[in-house]
C-alpha cells in the first residue's frame, strides 16, 4: 500500500538579494500514511514554512516531488485543507458564511452548505456564533472557524502551519486538546507546524525534527503515548522526558537564529 503523502527528495532553493540562489529544502524524504498526525519542529527559518507550502502545492517542488495516494501534487487542490497562524477569515462574512466560502466557490446551494457549516461550527464549538463577524470573536474562536472552514471541503489531508502560535498559553492548550478530538472524529491526516517542542508531542504520533541551512529532517521520533490524551499527560516524566530529548536536538540551531 502506497502513503497517503509521499514527499520524495524535494528541495527548494531561493534567491538571496545578491541573485545567489540558497537552498531551504534539501532532498527531503518522508511517507506518511493515512489518518496519521505528524507534527514538524525547527528553528525558525529552517524550511518549515516553505516545506508545508510545497505539500499544498501553493509552491512548486523544484526539484522531487509530492504525491497524494500516490498522484503528484502540481497545484492546490480539494484535497488539501489549510489552517495559517493568521486567520484568513473575510471580514466583511459572517462566522457561517466563511466557513462555506469554499463549498459556495464550488457551486454548493445554501440549502445543503448550511446545514454542513452549522454541524461544522458544533464541532469546534461555535454553535451559535455563526451570524457573528470575525472582528467580534477572540483570536481562539477565530482560529476555530479558520479549523472549520478547512474541514468545510471535506479534505483528506490538514496542513497547519502554527495555527495556535498567536494564542495565549491557556487558550492553545485547549485548542490543542479539541483538535485531538477532532481528530480522532473527522479521521484526517494531518501536517502540523509548531515550534512548541510540547504542542508537537502532545498531539503527534510522530515528531519530525528539522535542521536549519538546509532545512532537512533531522530526526522521526515516535510518540508511544496512548489515545485519547489528557492535558495532564504533559507533566509527566515520560512526556517530559521526549521534550528535553527533541530541545537538545534543536537547541543548537535555535540559539544560532536567534543571532540572525
Ligand atoms: N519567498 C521567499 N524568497 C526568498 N527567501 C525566502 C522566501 N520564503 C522564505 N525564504 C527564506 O527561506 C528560509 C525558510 O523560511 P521558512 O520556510 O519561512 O522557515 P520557517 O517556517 O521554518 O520559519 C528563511 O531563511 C527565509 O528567509
Ligand atoms: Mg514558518
Amino acid at each position: 500500500m502506497v502513503a497517503k503523502l509521499q514527499v520524495q527528495n524535494l528541495s527548494k532553493y531561493f534567491l538571496t538579494r545578491d541573485g545567489e540562489p540558497r537552498k531551504v529544502l534539501d532532498k527531503i524524504s518522508l511517507d506518511i500514511e493515512e489518518n496519521e498526525f505528524v507534527c514538524i519542529v525547527g528553528a525558525s527559518g529552517c524550511g518549515k514554512t516553505t516545506f508545508i507550502r510545497s505539500i499544498g502545492g501553493l509552491i512548486p517542488a523544484e526539484e522531487g516531488d509530492v504525491r497524494i495516494d500516490g498522484k503528484r501534487v502540481e497545484g492546490p487542490g480539494g484535497d488539501r485543507g489549510f489552517v495559517f497562524q493568521h486567520d484568513s477569515l473575510l471580514p466583511w462574512r459572517t462566522v457561517l458564511d466563511n466557513v462555506i466560502f469554499g463549498l459556495e466557490v464550488r457551486g454548493m446551494r445554501p440549502s445543503q452548505s448550511h446545514p454542513l457549516g452549522m454541524s461544522l461550527l458544533k464541532l469546534v464549538g461555535l454553535s451559535s456564533f455563526e451570524n457573528h463577524y470575525p472582528s467580534e470573536l477572540s483570536g481562539g474562536m477565530r482560529q476555530r472557524v479558520n479549523l472549520a472552514r478547512a474541514l468545510a471541503i471535506d479534505p483528506d489531508v490538514l496542513l497547519m502551519d502554527e495555527p495556535f502560535a498567536a494564542l495565549d498559553a491557556q487558550t492553545r492548550e485547549i485548542m490543542q486538546r479539541e483538535l485531538l478530538k477532532i481528530w480522532a472524529e473527522k479521521r484526517k491526516t494531518v501536517l502540523f507546524i509548531t515550534h512548541q517542542i510540547d504542542e508537537a508531542v502532545y498531539l503527534a504520533d510522530r515528531v519530525l525534527v528539522f535542521s536549519s541551512r538546509p532545512g532537512r529532517v533531522a530526526a522521526d521520533i515516535r510518540i508511544p503515548f496512548a489515545r485519547p490524551r489528557e492535558l495532564s499527560l504533559k507533566r509527566t516524566p515520560e512526556f517530559l522526558k521526549i521534550v528535553d530529548d527533541i530541545w537538545s536536538l534543536i537547541e543548537q540551531e535555535v540559539v544560532a537564529s536567534m543571532a540572525a
